[in-house]
């Protein structure tokens, strides 16, 4: 079938339609399917727009509102994970995933759906490294640390996909697993993202989580977005045994939608053309849902995973045939992902804004349905059981240093405007390469009072849990002449395209936003007018990472 994957999103979900169809004229014809890799900001009203991590200025309602209300239905059944900045309030309702609106389909925190055979497994987020292993404390009105912990990846959804045994097709992840730079054109990445050099020689560049994931499931393919650039990479695995044949993942990273920028890519992946064409559970990952159940963590205190080291009655969580049987069972032997979504909050209406719109720590009854069907506990339940037993929220606003407020929606109003406390979000990458240079930004930031410092996430910061065993290619490190000498890219095309197993190409046809066809002559000088249209998100980009 054919799969189009989308970079961030930031909302420009007619544009990613738009394009879309515009390739299915140009190209071989109809997509089955999209992967949209976060920052996708499902925001149905104000009140989700100040759920936002993002800088006031860039608190635009954008398109989705109108998927959302049905004015527009998505053309392709859309699957997403969520990014770091999002309408985290809306994604909260969901953590086991559903529908945001027709035909779009949430992931959830992590999760694993198939369709038409074909197992897609994705974790949403990016990893922070002093948020790794609390629980999910947070809950609406979120304060100035809230509003961004909230979308940081936690232990216990690394923990549960890693109890996956059976093979895994696509795998979607906001940021790139650690180290995955050391398996493509590293050159050509440094010569377009030269500030990265820094991380990507210290190997500290993206998700240890994620490789960690990446290295236990070795999917057929893995897709990320959050650095706005275009990158491919062929991880060779080792081999289990010498009987087994080694596996290869195909990595493919793409930019953010923005003109002429390569945000999405079509690809041919194998299907099984007898399975349904309709969205599915996956019953491994049900069954490692219900037996992870008791696992559930709303405090903000930080925890360990079990592991066989003599104090955990239990560590492996790993789906039996028998337990997979019963949960079969439990859903009635039907594994269609119910086509139930509902409006559950006020849609944004253009001409009636409504900017003091009261936000609420709301039970989605997609999640409802489904905790009552698999007999597993709503983690927002959970939470707000915990909120009335006074056992977190609290205390962790008091850590802010933030001002108790008794009204929840003005203490959001205050809290979730992150203009008031800093200009900067930590969560943040300076990316885009009409910056001048990191280091002018860096001088820049360093005038502002910023509230904290950031921990870093060295590698020697992180819990020893990574294992980080993976066989690195021998390129690991940078060379003197890895940000020289690159041959020049032409239009969307790579110097170096990698080869997948079957010959496919991921670096090949990429698919730009462009609103009408020209010659590489025009396209140039239009390149250059857009770029100036699109400067105000280019020259600060600090948003769009
Ligand atoms: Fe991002």
């Amino acid at each position: 079938m054919r799969v189009a994957v989308a970079g961030c999103c930031h909302g420009e979900l007619d544009k990613i339609y738009e394009t879309l169809a515009l390739a299915e004229r140009r190209g071989p014809g109809r997509v089955d399917l999209l992967l949209c890799c976060g920052d996708f900001q499902a925001v149905r009203n104000e009140a989700d727009l100040r759920c936002m991590a993002v800088p006031p200025k860039y608190r635009h309602m954008q398109t989705f509102y109108r998927y959302y209300s049905g004015e527009k239905k998505a053309p392709v059944l859309t699957i997403f994970i969520g990014g770091n900045h999002e309408a985290s309030n809306h994604l909260q309702e969901l953590p086991y995933g559903g529908w945001v609106a027709p035909n779009i389909y949430y992931l959830g925190l992590a999760g694993v759906v198939k369709y038409r055979g074909v197992r897609i497994g994705g974790i949403s987020g990016i990893f922070k490294s002093h948020d790794y292993r609390k629980g999910h404390f947070e809950c609406p009105p979120y304060n100035s640390s809230t509003i961004r912990s909230i979308y940081h990846v936690r232990n216990i959804e690394v923990y549960k996909l890693k109890q996956l045994k059976q093979p895994i097709d696509i795998f979607l992840s906001h940021d790139w697993p650690r180290s995955i730079y050391h398996y493509g054109n590293k050159k050509q990445l440094l010569k377009t993202k030269s500030f990265f050099r820094q991380e990507v020689e210290n190997n500290t560049l993206g998700s240890p989580a994620a490789s960690e994931l990446l290295e236990h499931l070795k999917p057929t393919y893995w897709f990320s977005a959050h650095l706005h650039v275009k990158f491919a990479a062929l991880m060779q695995h080792q081999a289990k045994d010498k009987e087994q044949t080694a596996k290869a993942t195909k990595f493919l990273a793409l930019d953010k939608c923005l003109p002429h920028r390569d945000f999405l890519q079509v690809l041919e992946i194998k299907h099984d053309p007898s399975a349904p064409d309709y969205l599915e559970y996956d019953i491994e990952w049900l069954t490692i849902l219900s037996a992870t159940d008791d696992l559930i963590n709303v405090t903000g205190h930080l925890w360990n995973m079990p592991e066989n080291n003599g104090l955990h009655a239990r560590w492996d969580y790993s789906a039996t045939e028998e337990a997979m049987k019963e949960v079969l069972e439990k859903l009635n032997h039907d594994l269609k992902v119910p086509c139930n979504f509902s409006i559950t909050a006020a849609c944004y209406d253009p001409s009636k804004p409504q900017t003091q719109m009261q936000l609420v720590h709301r039970l989605n009854p997609q999640t409802t349905e489904f905790c009552a069907q698999l007999g597993i506990t709503d983690l927002n339940v959970r939470l707000q059981k915990a909120k009335e037993e006074h056992q977190f929220c609290g205390e962790y606003e008091e850590q802010d240093g933030v001002e108790s407020n008794d009204s929840g929606e003005d203490r959001s109003e205050y809290n979730t405007d992150t203009s008031a406390l800093s200009s900067i979000n930590p969560d943040e990458i300076m990316l885009d390469e009409e910056e001048e240079d990191e280091d002018s930004i860096v001088s820049a930031h360093s005038d502002v009072n910023t509230p904290s410092v950031e921990p870093s996430d060295r590698a020697s910061d992180f819990s020893t849990s990574f294992s980080d065993v993976r066989i690195l290619p021998s390129s690991m490190m940078v060379s003197s002449d890895d940000t020289l000498g690159s041959p020049v890219v032409t239009e969307g095309k790579c110097d170096e395209a990698v080869e997948s197993g079957d010959g496919e190409d991921l670096t090949k046809v990429p698919l730009k936003r462009l609103s009408d066809e020209h010659e590489p002559e025009q396209r140039k000088k239009i390149k250059r007018r857009n770029q100036a249209i699109y400067a105000a998100v280019d020259d600060d980009d600090d948003y769009a990472a």
